[in-house]
């Protein structure tokens, strides 16, 4: 038995002593003991060393005591199995040297044996839950095809991702071909995590919000809405499509049991349009933990105020960057642990 369940429960849509509380990439570059590993071992070095990527999840639970840990890993795994090349350089992010431009393009992607090209996250999975001592949750994760189409057309990251919109505009047919071969692979690599002892999994659609309404549904929504269903009735599923927030209502009818929300949404709004019946995730602006400390506890009690306390999972509204300070990291995580309604 889990000896805090807070997040499990919370999902389950029971009221809870407490709201729960984890941070978006919180196992990352503003932890030192991170940066330690960092220096020694490359990025997917550290991915695929079940005892570096085990290391790295319980970084966090030690050190500002947050009520989850989720694997350390990266969404890009997906592409690399499916067979293209995927680089992580220091200075410009991540990047896919030959990115698939046309239908013919495709031939040079596959829908992999997940426990031949990703088994090493499963071992890392074992391992983690073995040595986090059910502690706490383990939260598993996977890219929302959209997203994942985003880096495997662009090649880069990129503020627009022009070429990867433009690709599923004017090639409609390639593009869903693609959505539907890394839709069914994430199913298999979900499916993979849960059993290796995954608690619960997220779906990150961090360019979710880049498409309007109508392509959403055509080109993310339709594929994250089979992946919920492939996974719903065996562990929660949390999804977050940042920016995607007009389609809340919509992704609450996927029978997810949480939705992400970033910080260009109210509360009280995202509440209005998801429905009561789902938990909402979210949603502190990650610059605010800039702040100093009593300004980020008055802040954080705001947004915990604003949710209300119940149905509510304290995270940020995107992944922490690297700037921000240890003991500011650990002020979110403290506010919301010793906050309760109506204070
Ligand atoms: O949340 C966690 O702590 C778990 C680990 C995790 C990472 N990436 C580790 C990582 C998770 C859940 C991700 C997801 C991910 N990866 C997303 C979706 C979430 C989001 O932030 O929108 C995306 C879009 C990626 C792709 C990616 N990986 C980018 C754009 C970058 C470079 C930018 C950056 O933040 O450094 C990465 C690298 C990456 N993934 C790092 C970490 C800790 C930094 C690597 C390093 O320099 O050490």
């Amino acid at each position: 038995m889990l000896q805090n369940d807070l997040l499990l429960r919370t999902l389950r849509g029971e009221k809870t002593e407490r709201v729960p509380v984890w941070m978006m990439r919180q196992a990352g570059r503003y932890l030192p003991e991170y940066m330690v590993l960092r220096e020694k071992y490359g990025f997917f070095e550290r991915c695929q060393t079940p005892e570096l990527a085990c290391a790295i999840t319980i970084q966090p639970i030690d050190i500002i005591g947050v009520d989850a840990a989720i694997l350390f890993s990266d969404i890009l795994v997906v592409p690399q199995a499916m067979g293209l090349e995927v680089q992580l350089i220091e200075s410009k992010g991540p990047v896919l040297p030959d990115p698939i431009k046309s239908l013919s393009d495709l031939s040079r992607v596959r829908i992999p044996d997940v426990n031949e090209s990703l088994g090493y996250v499963f071992d890392a999975i074992k391992l983690t839950k073995k040595e986090l001592n059910n502690r706490v949750p383990l939260i598993g994760f996977a890219g929302a095809p959209w997203t994942l189409l985003c880096y495997m057309v662009e090649g880069k990251g990129s503020k627009t991702f022009d070429k990867a919109k433009a690709f599923c505009y004017t090639q409609p047919e390639a593009a869903h071909q693609l959505l539907q071969m890394i839709t069914d692979t994430t199913i298999a690599y979900l499916k993979g995590q849960i059993a290796a002892g995954a608690d619960t999994v997220q779906v990150f659609d961090s360019w979710g919000g880049l498409l309007g309404p109508d392509d959403f549904e055509n080109f993310s929504l339709k594929y994250i809405r089979q992946i919920v269903a492939a996974l719903k009735d065996t562990v929660p599923v949390i999804v977050f499509a940042k920016g995607a927030w007009y389609s809340l209502d919509a992704m609450a009818a996927t029978g997810a049991a949480a939705l992400g929300i970033d910080w260009c949404i109210t509360p009280a709004k995202a509440r209005e349009i998801a429905g009561n019946n789902i938990v909402l995730q979210g949603n502190f602006d990650p610059v605010k933990l800039l702040l100093p400390i009593p300004e980020i506890k008055k802040e954080v009690t705001k947004m915990l105020n604003d949710f209300g306390g119940h149905n509510h999972i304290a995270n940020l509204g995107h992944g922490i960057i690297p700037s921000i300070p240890v003991d500011h990291a650990k002020a979110f995580v403290d506010t919301v642990k010793e906050w309760r309604p109506n204070n």
